[in-house]
This record gives structure tokens, sequence and C-alpha cells, in this order.
């Protein structure tokens, strides 16, 4: 049984007919990237997944059971399992950044020693700790960012989604943050799912490359296989795409 199913799943604005029968399956574990054009449904389909946002039609599994058929009450446990790193970052600002992170740990059964506890072990395995008494005006975009992953991983989730996690920050900053997304799936176990336009962070991050166009997933394949592929979709948005040239030569 995957981790997560998608079927059929149909989503509309109005006359946008945005998704037209997704189908995508994620194991436990797996790290996926989602790519594909501006506007074609990449945001609305990582909001779909927990049912931020309601889709029109088909269904949505999680751990074999099926989000559609849940009330929001219970769609609860589960979304507090799947975080969501938004591409803002979102942070209190009025919160040091050491009190970003224990921020989902509080009201939860944990006493204080443990939430520091957990929350320096977080900080120290992202390389934040130095800036655990700062204000998020006083760091960095990119140091931000690392710091909102780590906020979603106080919650303890199974599974993280990001969306454009990498978009703002300098070259050198998106590959360390692609790393460390990397390495949160690799050494806890916990399923990523990442949308990006950046295709250095995708080539560190990606078991699999889900291509979604015109409302559907038109490829779901290995990052060679996406780099490879002569798909008539996939050569037009790589020949768009910055620094393809570069992967074309080194994979
Ligand atoms: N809440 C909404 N109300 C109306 N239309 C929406 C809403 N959210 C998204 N859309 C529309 O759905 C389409 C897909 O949007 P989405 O944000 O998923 O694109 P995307 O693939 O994430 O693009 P980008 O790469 O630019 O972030 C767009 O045409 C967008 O205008
Ligand atoms: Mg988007």
């Amino acid at each position: 049984m995957p981790f997560i199913e998608l079927k059929d799943v149909y989503k509309s604005f109005g006359e946008n007919h945005v998704l037209r029968g997704i189908n995508l399956s994620v194991e436990k574990g797996e790290s996926l990237v989602i790519l594909g054009k501006s506007g074609i449904g990449k945001s609305v389909t990582l909001l779909i997944l927990t049912r931020l946002l309601p889709l029109d039609r088909g269904k949505i599994f999680v751990n074999g059971i099926d989000l559609t058929k849940l009330s929001e009450d219970e769609l609860m446990p589960i979304r507090k399992k799947i975080s969501y790193v938004f591409q803002s970052g979102a942070l209190f600002d009025s919160l040091t950044v050491y009190e970003n992170i224990a921020f989902p740990m509080v009201g939860e059964n944990f006493d204080e020693d443990e939430i520091e506890r957990k929350a320096f072990e977080i900080m120290n395995l992202l390389e934040i700790s130095d800036y655990w008494n700062m204000y998020p005006d006083e760091i960095s975009g990119g140091t931000k960012k690392v710091v909102s992953i780590g906020r979603a991983l106080a919650a303890e989730p199974d599974c993280i989604l990001y969306d454009e996690p990498t978009t703002g920050i300098d070259p050198y900053s998106a590959k360390k943050l692609s790393e460390v997304i990397r390495k949160i799936n690799l050494e806890m176990g916990i399923t990523s799912i990442l949308v990006t336009h950046d295709m250095r962070c995708a080539k560190i991050v990606a078991d699999k490359i889900a291509f979604l166009h015109e409302g559907k997933i038109y490829f779901h394949d290995t990052f060679n296989a996406f780099v490879e592929s002569n798909l008539p979709a996939l050569v037009e948005f790589k020949t768009s795409l910055p620094y393809m040239a570069e992967y074309l030569r080194k994979v």
C-alpha cells in the first residue's frame, strides 16, 4: 500500500480546469519532486493533499485512509503528521529562532526540558543553533527557510511538503538547503514532497520526479530518466530552463 495516493483528482476554479485526473502515489520514505510550468497546478496539488483546498472529484488516501470521507476534526491528526513548509517560511516575527522551533511542541505532551532538548536537537541537525536567540529579522532569508523547516520537524511529521523552498535565496544557500532537505528525508526517514523550479534542488532531493502537464501527471520517473526523456512537453520544459544544459552534460 502506498503511503499517499491521489486517484483521479479534479480541481477547477470556475472555468479554469487546473487538475484533470491526477493519479500519483508516494511510498513511505520516498522523496518526490513535482515539476511543471508556472500556473500548472503544483501548489494546488500540495494544498489538496491534506484537503487544505477542497477537491472537486477523486480520492486521496494516506496510509489507506480515504481523506475525502473525513470531517475537518478527523483530518486534524493527519494534518499534524504531514507538515507544510510554505514558500514564505511564515515565521513568527516576535519569537526567537528557538521559540519558533519550540512552538509546535508547546501545548503537546512535553515538559519544558524535553522541549528544550528536542528544539536544540533539531537546531543542531540543521546547523542553526548559533542563531537560537535571534529574531527572524536578524537572520538571512536562507536561514529563515531552514528555521521554518525546523518548525515543521518539531511537529514530528511522517511527511513534509515543501513549496519552492529555495526560491529567493542565493545559489550557494539553495544548494545547502537542498542538502538539508535530503538529509531529513534519508536520515530521519521522513517522506518528502517538494515543488520547485530549481533543477539543482530537484537533482539533490529527488528519488522520483512527477511532471505536471495539462492537468495530469505526464511523467513519473527518476531524475536521470527526466533528463534523458524526449517526451515533447518535457523537451519544451527543459529547454526553457536555466542550468539544464549543464545537467544534460553531467548526468
Ligand atoms: N484560490 C484560488 N482561486 C482561484 N484560482 C486559483 C487559486 N489557487 C490557484 N488558482 C489557479 O490555479 C492555477 C494553478 O495554480 P498553482 O498555484 O497551483 O500553480 P503553480 O504550478 O504552483 O505555479 P507557480 O510555479 O507559479 O507557483 C493557476 O491558474 C492559479 O491562478
Ligand atoms: Mg506554486
